[in-house]
């Protein structure tokens, strides 16, 4: 089935002047793909084709598009106080999200630095490991841990950690002193696994092996994602992060749990830390945090890392770092009213309560169907893989994100995964009509 020619609003050389990020430009633009106006479930393209959002926009939109409350708040807001400067100087709305965070953090992660986005609260969190350690007096422990297939955004920072190769190649040295843990993916033992994959606790044992390589005194800070996403879904094995977190305690190593797309709600709790009952010493999030209407990210820091600064002179700037914009007025009206919603809403719940159909309809659908070695599901994600064109890495995964694109579905393609991770306002009519209009993409693959 071929899309008919997209009404574009612009006339071909109108499109040059915008560098697409994370997008092949030339591809796009000799023939682009527009997307217009967004309700509820779905978006409409300009030509006003109806598409059912699979991917809550870049798993932002956990509540669902265009929330009256939400953008209503954010009005009210940029007309009482447009913007209000973080340094030296506070508004009320900042204080009463961190307060609303904390309620539904997990337990002991009870303060809250504001970013912008997920890259920024990654280099936030990192940034934080670093200093307090050496607050504490171990200045030697400056190595940093991520791992391989990791993504943690694009800062500095997030691509040493990160572990996808063309997020770092281009980029020079990066940080020093970083090292990564290998991943957990394992087609062998665990395709097609439903939820967590039974094998593969044993690689997070590898993280002894740095702390001999490198000794516990030098490492400051591990960082993962609890469930990975961008590199194309791969959940933890069972008892992975639990493991984790036994070394890094007894290491004295800060625990990062990476949640900016685990955040609010895709695990049916606020944050994949309650869902696999393993506290982090700090959580990355954003995305979800207002709904995606607003950009905004932010670090949830256990209570001893915040005292840990509070020692100096009490006029000393404890921590050299924050945005312009951290905790912005409009910001903070999307995060209270994005919670509001999905507190009133019990979006949490229901996604808990839809996982293990959700489990059931995406491998149902998909195993056995022509070039797909996995499916991989977790709270409200799936992720599907196919095998590789010869040669050409990841034009699978494109072509049938375009296929599904031409049959009104919203899909992300990483490489050769298709990754789904719709809203959590989901109706099942809606998750049967992601999966066939998928398997029927698969189905036309030469
Ligand atoms: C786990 C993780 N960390 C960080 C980021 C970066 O967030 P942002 O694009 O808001 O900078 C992402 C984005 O997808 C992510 O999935």
């Amino acid at each position: 089935m071929n899309a008919e020619p997209a009404t574009v609003p612009f006339a071909r050389e109108d499109l040059e002047a915008f560098w697409m990020p994370f997008t092949a430009n030339r591809h796009f633009k000799a023939k682009p793909r527009f997307l217009a106006r967004s309700k509820g479930m779905h978006y409409w393209t300009p030509e006003g084709r109806e598409i059912l959002d699979g991917t809550a926009g870049l798993w932002c939109v956990n509540a669902g598009h265009g929330r009256e409350e939400i953008a209503d708040a954010v009005a009210r807001q940029l007309r009482e106080l447009d913007y209000a400067p973080p340094f030296q100087m506070g508004h009320p709305l900042a204080f009463e999200l961190a307060n609303e965070l904390v309620k539904i953090a997990p337990r002991g992660l009870d303060h809250v630095f504001f970013t912008n986005s997920g890259s920024e609260a990654v280099d936030t969190a990192l940034k934080i490991a670093l200093a307090y350690h050496r607050v504490k007096g171990e200045a030697a422990r400056t190595r940093l841990i991520g791992r391989e297939k990791g993504y943690h955004g694009v800062g500095f920072g997030g691509i040493s950690v990160g572990g996808m190769v063309n997020n770092r190649k281009f980029f020079g040295a990066m940080l020093p002193g970083v090292d990564h843990l290998p991943h957990t993916l394992d087609l062998q033992r665990n395709a097609f696994s439903r939820g967590l994959p039974a094998h593969g606790v044993e690689h997070a044992d590898a993280l002894e092996r740095l702390v001999a390589l490198h000794d516990a005194s030098t490492i400051a800070a591990v960082i993962v994602e609890p469930v990975q996403g961008s590199v194309g879904v791969i959940p933890p094995p069972v008892g992975y992060l639990r493991r984790l977190r036994e070394l890094c305690d007894r290491h004295g190593i800060l625990l990062i749990f990476d949640e900016v797309i685990t955040g609010f709600g895709r695990l049916g709790e606020p944050f994949a830390a309650q869902a696999f009952d393993v506290v982090p010493d700090m959580i990355t999030c954003a995305k979800g945090l207002t709904n995606g209407c607003i950009p905004m990210g932010a670090v949830l820091v256990r209570k001893g890392i915040y005292d840990t600064f509070m020692t100096g002179p009490d006029a000393a700037i404890e921590l050299f770092h924050g945005y312009t914009y951290s905790a912005h007025p409009t910001a903070c009206a999307a995060g209270l009213a994005t919670l509001d919603v999905y507190r009133r809403e019990g979006l949490f719940e229901r996604a808990k309560e839809l996982a293990p159909w959700w489990e059931d309809v995406a491998h149902s659908k998909l195993k056995g169907l022509p070039h797909v070695v996995d499916v991989r599901n977790c709270g409200i994600i799936a992720g599907v893989e196919f095998a590789p064109v010869a040669g050409k890495p990841g034009a699978r995964g494109f072509e049938v994100f375009l296929k599904c694109f031409e049959r009104d579905v919203l899909v992300r393609a990483s490489g050769d995964v298709i990754a789904l991770s719709p809203p959590l306002i989901i109706e099942k009519p809606q998750v049967e009509k992601l999966f066939d209009t998928l398997a029927g993409a698969i189905r036309t693959l030469a």
